[in-house]
């Protein structure tokens, strides 16, 4: 009797307990939990979502915390300002059901809680048996990713319990303490299965009760996809994959109309949603082009792990099996090659159908970089219709490792942004001055990685079932080759470690007092010009050389991180048609950069509204396509994409040669923005210039550059400024009074008349044809820089040799020779490719840029 009141009373505890958890009842809907963690009474976020306070959730009294400091990427106060802050072990108990996958998502904002040193924090992360974190510092991960905040993502196999215990543990060390500001976990389907392991062709994985962490997550060719977009309720973030395409080979992209509609088929719409499949990348329409090169990406990875790559495809324009085949390599090896090579009919038997293939790589620790690469390439083996590979979707996984742990370390930061961090967080806690935030957000914020570290033990068997038995010898055993902290990066970010060390290497530190007797003083009979950033001084270095000295407004948040933007991406920039960074300062909150001189100013100084003497058509053309020379560079051939974001006359430089000169990357991104949330805050730009479509979708891509070089190059021709309030309302705006010109067939009205006399008609035809292209509507219509280049080096071309094209009669004739002129280009700008794309430091793509003018101007060779 005793004994069954007993059992009774803790049944009815335990229903209590039980009933706390599950507030929405048991045999329910599984339910997310989304929690703000500190907050009192959660709250809704930009997207609105709710989230809830956390503290049903821990036992005890744990402190709160609010960030003192609302970074600008932070566009929405719930959940980031608030935390949770932990100096001791503490475990959240989060309410989960029997045999359901889960999507367990942390939120890190390092920034400054009621007087913590957030450099302080130290800690690891145990959730249901799995290692998510040890020894994890936010704040230096945050920074060597340039974002200001971080989400990591996690997918928790089944479990046999009703709870997921969530653990911090500060680390040992002084003041160390854990912190988070959100954790949201979301039931699942099962979307992980078996795949082959590349490299072992007989081998399977199976991620069926794997832990997994989210690496990448990409829609290839295609917009971010924020987590409210996603199908299947499973709040995933999708981005752009042109941050990480490896090279100046990018293809093409390819989207379907609107009209088509994706059928699943066997897939659920929970594995990608319909807009992953509606874009895709391919090689481009040149069989013999697309034989001579790669599609390639590439991630960053840890070592010692097993990765699972998930490729998804969806055909959309061909309808029958071996139309198009081709290879799959995965960290060179052989993942799907002729005789078995990829052909998306042959496994959907239709169009408008996805799929999608899994492969596990094992990244070795290897001397150097640790990463996962991605190759296609044509198979030609079957004697398909085309030669050419497509792609719609990339997802990396890590899998976690036979002790059950899914963290590394800390990646390494650069000198300087070690320095920078020490400096924020020494002049906050003497001052009690607000400014530790991350220094630059330039980075879209997204997953992040760190490398390995054992702790635990588990027994791999559970993850790849047939291994169990001899773990260790399907593992190759490398010795440690390499020593000290690798530098692991995501892509995404130039203001990365290694490229940072890179930057210290490249730029030369300058003294205050040297700087001071450069300028003497900052003389303002030296300035040159001021800008948003502060003011332009010329001035003497090394007795002799000249050099331009931008000293940046102190008291601006702006300046420091545009700043440190402009350092990290010239100085790793090496282009003719860049200027260079010589060096910069940052001593005694005097932050100076130091450049070449460029004696002749601007290219608008010499455009109109001037004494100075005007350029001929002929030097517009060639500051034009010298211009365009360093946009293609920016956009394709350094290793990630970078927008340059403030594309005008003011910015294109001329040296005393009347070279070309790309300046001012203050604003400058790498790759498409990753976050429309991000953007919409800081749309930014120069008025007359500004890509109205990035203006109304606040979603940044090189296509934005293209537009406002548009607009330049109608300042070219027509020799007026990109806006002029003076003139009647249809002609204040350059673009739209050039656009709607041009469409007229009346450009000629318009062009600057100091010129129209030295204008060949093909020239100027071809000239104002590529500005119009430029100025499209949508992004995808516009060409891409490398087109705009070409079309401008033609354009060159016809002006000093119009009879060229006057011998054949327009049309067909000169079709021809132009689609040969292209041929000849594009294979010689492809055969250099591999110059440009793995050291952006290296000359390499300036001298594809000779060869290039050559081939198209005939008397150069
Ligand atoms: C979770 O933690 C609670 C105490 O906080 C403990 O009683 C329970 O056994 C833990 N559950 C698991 C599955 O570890
Ligand atoms: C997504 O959630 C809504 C409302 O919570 C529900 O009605 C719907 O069935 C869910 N969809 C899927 C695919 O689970
Ligand atoms: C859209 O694409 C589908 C399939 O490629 C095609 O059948 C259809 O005619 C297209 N619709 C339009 C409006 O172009
Ligand atoms: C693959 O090959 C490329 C080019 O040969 C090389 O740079 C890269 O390191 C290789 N990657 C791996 C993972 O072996
Ligand atoms: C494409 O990648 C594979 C695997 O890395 C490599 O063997 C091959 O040489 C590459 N082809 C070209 C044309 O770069
Ligand atoms: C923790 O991380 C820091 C920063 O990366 C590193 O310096 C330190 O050695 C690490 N400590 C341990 C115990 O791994
Ligand atoms: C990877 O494993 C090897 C062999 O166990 C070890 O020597 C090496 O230090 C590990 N590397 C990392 C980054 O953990």
């Amino acid at each position: 009797m005793h004994t069954n009141i007993h059992a009774l009373l803790s049944l009815a505890c335990f229903a209590l307990v039980f009933n706390a958890f599950y507030v929405s009842g048991i045999g329910s809907q599984p339910r997310s939990l989304s929690l703000n963690c500190g907050s009192e009474s959660g709250g809704t976020d930009g997207d609105g979502r709710k989230w809830e306070s956390d503290v049903k959730y821990i036992a005890g009294n744990y402190p709160h915390a609010r960030a003192q400091y609302q970074d600008s990427s932070i566009v929405s106060e719930v959940p980031y300002m608030d935390a949770r802050i932990f100096r001791s072990e503490v475990t959240y108990n989060l309410p989960i059901m029997l045999k359901t996958r889960y999507w367990l998502r942390l939120y890190f904002y390092p920034s400054e809680y009621s007087g913590l040193n957030i450099a302080n924090s130290y800690f690891s992360m145990v959730a249901g048996g799995v290692t998510l974190l040890n020894n994890f510092s936010a704040s230096i991960t945050a920074q060597a990713l340039t974002q200001a905040y971080l989400i990591k993502e996690y997918s928790l196999a089944p479990m046999n319990h009703q709870i997921l215990n969530v653990t911090f543990k500060p680390a040992d060390r002084p003041d160390a303490f854990a912190f988070i500001n959100a954790i949201e976990l979301v039931p699942m389907t099962d979307l992980f299965g078996s795949g082959t392991m590349v490299g072992f062709a007989d081998q399977n994985f199976d991620a069926v009760s794997a832990n997994l962490e989210t690496m990448y997550r990409l829609n290839v060719a295609g917009q971010y996809i924020s987590p409210t977009k996603d199908s299947g309720n499973l709040t995933r973030t999708w981005y752009n994959d042109a941050p990480y395409l490896f090279g100046a080979a990018t293809g093409v992209n390819l989207q379907t109309n609107e009209s088509f509609k994706v059928q699943y088929g066997e897939l659920t719409e929970s594995v990608a949603p319909p807009d992953v499949y509606r874009t895709a990348r391919g090689m481009g329409y040149h069989k013999d082009l697309n034989l001579a090169f790669n599609l390639t990406w590439l991630f960053q990875a840890d070592a010692n792990f097993t990765y699972v790559v998930r490729l998804h495809f969806c055909e959309f324009q061909l309808t029958k099996v071996n139309q198009k085949v081709f290879n799959i390599y995965i960290n060179n090896q052989t993942a799907q090659v002729e005789p078995n090579a990829a052909d998306i009919i042959g496994w959907t038997g239709e169009i408008g159908v996805p799929t999608y293939k899994d492969y596990a790589v094992f990244v070795k620790d290897r001397l150097g970089d640790e990463e996962i690469r991605v190759d296609l390439h044509p198979a030609t083996y079957s004697k398909p219709e085309f030669y050419d590979a497509t792609i719609n979707g990339i997802e990396v996984f890590k899998m976690s490792d036979r002790n059950n742990n899914l963290a590394g370390p800390n990646p390494a930061l650069s000198e300087m942004q070690a320095q920078h961090m020490a400096k924020a967080s020494n002049k906050k806690f003497q001052k009690d001055h607000k400014t530790l935030t991350i220094v630059g957000t330039a980075g879209g914020v997204g997953f992040f990685f760190v490398a390995a570290a054992c702790i635990a033990a588990y027994r791999r068997k559970k993850i790849i079932p047939g291994f169990d038995s001899h773990t260790s010898s399907w593992l190759p055993v490398y010795g440690n080759s390499h020593t000290g902290t690798k530098s692991t990066i995501s892509g995404k970010s130039t203001q990365s470690g290694h490229i940072s060390s890179l930057a210290q290497g490249l730029c030369r530190h300058f003294t205050l007092p040297e700087i001071l007797r450069a300028t003497k003083n900052f003389d303002d009979s030296n300035v040159i010009g001021v800008g948003g950033f502060g003011k332009v001084y010329q001035g003497v270095i090394d007795q002799t050389t000249k050099v331009a000295i931008k000293r940046s407004n102190p008291q601006s948040e702006q300046g420091v991180n545009e700043f440190m933007t402009e350092i990290e991406m010239l100085s790793k920039l090496r282009h003719k048609h860049l200027v260079s960074l010589i060096g910069f300062c940052d001593e005694d909150g005097e932050m100076c950069l130091v450049y070449d001189y460029m004696a002749l100013g601007t290219m608008r100084e010499h455009l109109y509204n001037t004494k100075k003497p005007r350029l001929s058509w002929k030097q517009r053309l060639e500051v034009c396509v010298g211009a365009a020379r360093g946009l293609h560079y920016l956009h394709t051939g350094a290793k990630y994409t970078i927008i340059h974001r403030d594309v005008k006359s003011t910015n294109i430089l001329l040296d005393e040669n009347w070279v070309a000169k790309v300046s001012d990357f203050g604003l400058s991104k790498t790759g498409p923005d990753m976050d429309k949330g991000h953007v919409s805050t800081v749309v930014k730009g120069s008025f007359g210039y500004l890509d109205p479509e990035y203006f109304r979708r606040q979603q940044l891509t090189e296509k934005s550059d293209v537009y406002s070089f548009g607009v330049v190059l109608f300042e070219a021709l027509c020799g007026r400024p990109a806006l002029n309030p003076n003139l009647p309302k249809e002609q204040v705006s350059l673009a739209d009074w050039a656009l709607h010109c041009q469409r007229k067939g009346i450009i000629e009205d318009i062009t600057d008349p100091h010129v129209k006399g030295e204008i060949t008609t093909e020239c100027l035809k071809k000239f104002a044809d590529t500005a119009e292209k430029c100025l499209a509507e949508s992004g995808p219509e516009r060409p891409n820089m490398g087109d705009v280049l070409w079309n401008l080096e033609l354009s060159l071309q016809l002006q000093d040799n119009p009879d060229g094209s006057k011998h054949s009669s327009k049309g067909e004739g000169s079709e021809t020779s132009e689609e040969s002129l292209r041929n000849r280009n594009l294979e010689m700008h492809y055969s250099n490719l591999s110059l440009g794309s793995n050291s952006e430091k290296t000359a390499g793509s300036d001298d594809s840029g000779e060869i290039f003018s050559q081939i198209v101007n005939p008397k150069g060779r």
